[in-house]
């Protein structure tokens, strides 16, 4: 039997709690899907901080002029302009509801991350800022009686009827099959692809189905070849590439090669304190350079106790692995992190697909253009989390529930060129993270590209469930924008094109059975009210 609610968000990380909580607001019953445990999510590892222009030496034109420099000319300046303004009011609420931040004397300490210009990244915990978020907005959307969040509810398809998103498809974690649910609005808030590589920061269910069940469903996708690579994730044989924070660079990190020598000042003036894309190709240059597999973070000019009491996660973790971060060379090297692509949204997290609101990772909204500063993340899941809830529920008193009758199901279903499953199997996974890493990664080419493209329709080819036909669709999907760009700017580099061009000064849209295409702005609607 199928399911009816007023709204539906998928994902329960900072853009999907926030959302709800807006959602809520409404009175509307808002059905909350997540794949795994409710906590379980990009946000809950998010280490460094926010970004947040709540310092006396700050003001928004700074956050927004670093933000901008960093996307290399592909940000959306209204996108970014609310992001930096609000921001602000969503921390300050925030805190209202609970969230605790880092303080000294009672004032919040603010740290220094790469491409800032001021020190003003909070943190929680020392560099356990997104379990705080997280903790906080759970216990907060927990005061809500309208909203029902259900774990380990896989999602896999969107319902689509006359051009409109009314449904979810989803795996009944208690029935073990799958199910429908209806709502006036769905928020998709299923954050990043970082899984899409062999090697990254992010959990496992950071597989990007969202980005796939949207394109499945018609709506377009911008700018999906801009991947951010973070350049320093601990690399240990047989442990997970466990994110070092950025932070620790910007409090006096430093790396070196393997004959202990600093290279950064070599490759960048601002050396470890460069954009994250320059220090991570920097890093492999050396790498290769000195014909070795990583580089090292060096901390040992900090004090002890200082370093435990800031970064006291990675201070375990590190010891976990026998690695004193005090006293030892640090074996870093860089892995995918973040996806400044997804799904197109206007500033209301529309997106051009009727029905369908997107927030968070899983979106294009303009505000990082092809390189994200650091630190913008949680704050743009706050901000745009928000503004889609609010949009949805201003939308929902025009809109209709429409629940597909059995008949228009099994046409519905007919349209689908996939078996329904939940496995993304493991087979496929790993061959998909493989070429990505080797021929789609930080150092791309028109024979890597076009040879990936080639294996990834060998895959698609073969009887595959449904998430397996997502994972494989979205690696596509990246690798044909990254072949169509034919420049070098932000996260995407190409060794065939190492300049940035003026004609590229534009956006990557991809939509279903359509050829690729170049749009000016990612703002389709230019609408700005509820
Ligand atoms: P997520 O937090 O990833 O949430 C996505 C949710 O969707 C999850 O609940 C997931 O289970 C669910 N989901 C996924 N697929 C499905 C499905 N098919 N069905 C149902 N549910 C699904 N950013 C910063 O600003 N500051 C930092 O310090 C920082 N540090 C980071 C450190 C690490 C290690 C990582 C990985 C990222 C970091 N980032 C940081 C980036 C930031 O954490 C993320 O971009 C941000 O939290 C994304 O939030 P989100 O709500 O969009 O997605
Ligand atoms: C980090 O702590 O280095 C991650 C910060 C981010 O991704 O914004």
């Amino acid at each position: 039997m199928s399911l009816e609610t007023d709204f539906i968000v998928i994902g329960s990380g900072v853009a999907g709690l926030r959302a709800s909580i807006e959602l809520a607001a409404s009175g509307g019953r808002v059905a909350v899907l997540t794949k795994d445990k409710a906590s379980e999510s990009n946000t809950e590892y998010a280490q460094g901080g926010v970004a947040v222009v709540l310092s006396d030496d700050d003001n928004p034109e700074l956050h927004e002029g670093d933000t901008l420099v960093a996307g290399a000319g592909l940000c959306d300046e209204q996108a970014v302009e609310t992001l930096v303004t609000e921001g602000t009011k969503y921390i300050k609420q925030l805190i209202e509801w609970g969230g605790e931040f880092d303080r000294e004397g009672g004032k919040l300490v603010f740290t220094q991350e790469a491409a800032h210009s001021r020190r003003r990244i909070i943190h929680a915990h020392g560099d356990s800022t997104g379990a705080e978020f997280v903790r906080s907005l759970i216990a907060r959307a927990g005061q809500e009686k309208t909203i029902n969040l259900t774990p380990f509810a896989n999602t896999e398809s969107l319902i689509v009827r006359d051009g409109r998103c009314v449904g979810v498809r989803f795996l009944d974690p208690v029935l073990r099959q799958p199910r429908e649910i209806y709502a006036k609005a769905v928020v998709m808030a299923t954050g990043g692809a970082g899984q899409l590589y062999q090697h990254t920061t992010n959990p496992p269910v950071a597989t990007g189905d969202g980005m796939a069940m949207a394109y499945f469903a018609g709506a377009e996708m911008a700018d999906m070849e801009f991947i951010q690579f973070h350049p320093t994730a601990l690399n240990l044989e047989k442990a997970p590439r466990f994110l070092l924070s950025e932070a620790m660079r910007g409090e006096g990190g430093i790396l070196k090669n393997k004959y202990g020598e600093r290279f950064m000042p070599r490759y960048d003036e601002r050396a470890e304190l460069a954009p994250r894309d320059i220090v991570a190709r920097s890093i492999v240059a050396e790498m290769r350079r000195t014909g070795t597999r990583t580089v090292f973070l060096d901390m040992t000019a900090l004090d002890e106790v200082f370093l435990k009491h800031r970064f006291p996660k990675i201070y375990e973790t590190c010891k976990f692995y026998s690695l004193d971060i005090a006293k030892d060379m640090l074996p870093v090297s860089p892995a995918s992190h973040y996806c400044m692509g997804g799904i197109r949204t206007d500033l209301w997290g529309r997106s051009t697909l009727p029905g369908l609101y997107a927030a968070g990772e899983v979106t294009c909204t303009g505000v990082h253009g092809a390189n994200r500063l650091a630190s913008n993340s949680l704050l743009e899941g706050l901000v745009f989390g928000a503004r889609a809830g609010a949009a949805a529920a201003a939308a929902a008193d025009s809109s209709e529930l429409i629940v597909l009758s059995s008949e228009s199901k099994t046409e519905e279903l007919k349209t689908r060129n996939s078996k329904l499953g939940t496995e993304l199997a493991t087979a496929v996974k790993k061959r998909v993270k493989r070429i990505m890493w080797e021929r789609v990664g930080i150092l791309r080419d028109k024979d890597s590209l076009k040879r990936a493209i080639k294996e990834f329709d060998q895959i698609a080819a073969g009887n595959l469930s449904t998430s397996s036909r997502n994972f494989v669709t979205l690696a596509r999907l990246v690798a044909t924008s990254a072949l169509w760009r034919e420049e070098s700017r932000g996260g995407h580099y190409r060794n065939d094109f190492p300049e940035q061009e003026d004609k590229f000064k534009v956006h990557s849209i991809q939509r279903l059975d359509t050829e690729i295409s170049a749009a000016k702005s990612i703002n389709f609607s230019r609408q700005v009210g509820v």
